[in-house]
């Protein structure tokens, strides 16, 4: 069986196949690897068949949409998830042919309501629901430790002992483990009945993962993450470095128009001189009042960079297409010790 191992950080994914087929599948991919994927797949000219998710991720991006569409591949989910990219919806006890190889599903809600562990040849991928030497939690929506109790020890923990165990989770970059090694050595597992280990999980009392909303958000409907929107943005402007940008203001050109897109307050406190000023929420409805000319060359300025690189996406959107982005913002700016005015030209705003 192909098999390789896809890490960014503790989030583990997976690219598995068949070596007689080259027929091949990605298990909970990762926004942040979409290239490694792709990478892996030319260098062994794999033909991406599936994504298989193991549930709806809290905790990152995943990066199922993307990869659907890039390798025509289907997005295979339990049919309780609600991603409305899921191709194959899939039950407990179902087979997805990948070659040679066939793929079963094992139900195993708990960390999610959608929770599904993935068996093939030996190897069991258990997305959150088994992690080496602990378990995932169950507190997080649609999570059940009471589920999460019989998924483990009625299910996974009755699977030959020489099953090799795979996790969505490896914070300690332990590679892989064995069930009986779990049996053995994972403290959460111990001999339990299950008023005891719901009691144990509802006493874990953790923090919620960082960007918890918008993952699910994003991993539950398909949208863009922020990141995606600013990396989208950013793929379609120049920037303008901030000593060139110095440089220009001691030109005085008037075919030139920095444009701090702040809120007016910051504004008002500093910005760079000679900037006007358009908030960004006005920016679509009032950029043609003040610039007639599409052929001027708008310089965007906001305080670390990111809102105006959207700034200037629009505006090219919109045909200006001198339109950059200063690269960084007024915070910057004002450390670098570059100069700054204060207060309102009534001639500057917009
Ligand atoms: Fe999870």
């Amino acid at each position: 069986m192909i098999f390789e191992i896809v890490a960014d950080g503790g989030c583990k994914s997976y690219v598995i196949g068949c070596e007689a087929t080259c027929s091949a599948a990605i298990i909970d991919p990762n926004l942040n690897q979409l290239d490694r994927y792709q990478g892996i797949a030319n260098r062994e000219g794999l033909r991406i068949k599936y994504i298989f998710e193991t549930h709806t991720h809290a905790d990152h991006f995943s990066a199922a949409a993307q990869l659907a569409k890039l390798f025509d591949a289907r997005v295979v989910m339990h049919r309780d998830s609600p991603a409305p990219h899921v191709d194959i919806h899939v039950e407990d006890g179902h087979l997805i042919p990948l070659g040679q190889l066939r793929v079963q599903v094992i139900h195993t809600p708990g960390h999610t309501r959608d929770s599904v562990c993935y068996y093939v040849e030996d190897h069991l991928f258990t997305g959150d629901t088994l992690l080496i030497g602990g378990t995932g939690r169950s507190d997080l929506p649609t999570g059940d430790p009471a589920q999460l109790y019989s998924s483990l020890f009625d299910k996974l923990l009755s699977l030959p002992g020489e099953t090799l165990v795979y996790p969505a989770h490896d914070y300690k970059d332990l590679g892989s483990s064995t069930i009986s090694t779990e049996i053995a050595g994972n403290r959460r597992l111990k001999p339990r009945t299950e008023a005891e280990f719901v009691e144990l999980m509802q006493s874990l009392n953790l923090a919620a993962p960082t960007h918890l909303t918008e993952a699910l958000r994003t991993n539950m409907t398909g949208g863009k993450t922020v990141q995606q929107m600013l990396g989208e943005a950013g793929e379609s402007v120049p920037f303008i470095s901030m000593k060139e940008l110095n440089a220009r203001l001691g030109q005085q050109r008037n075919d030139l128009v920095v444009l701090d897109v702040r809120e007016r307050d910051a504004y008002s406190t500093a910005h760079i001189p000679g900037a006007m000023h358009l908030a960004r929420g006005q920016l679509e409805l009032k950029v043609d009042e003040k610039f007639p000319d599409p052929g001027i060359e708008i310089i965007t300025v906001c305080t670390v960079g990111k809102i105006s690189t959207l700034a200037a996406a629009t505006l090219r959107e919109l045909g200006f297409v001198r339109a950059v982005a200063l690269d960084g913002g007024m915070k910057q700016w004002r450390e670098q010790g570059f100069p700054i005015d204060s207060g309102e030209d009534p001639a500057l705003l917009i």
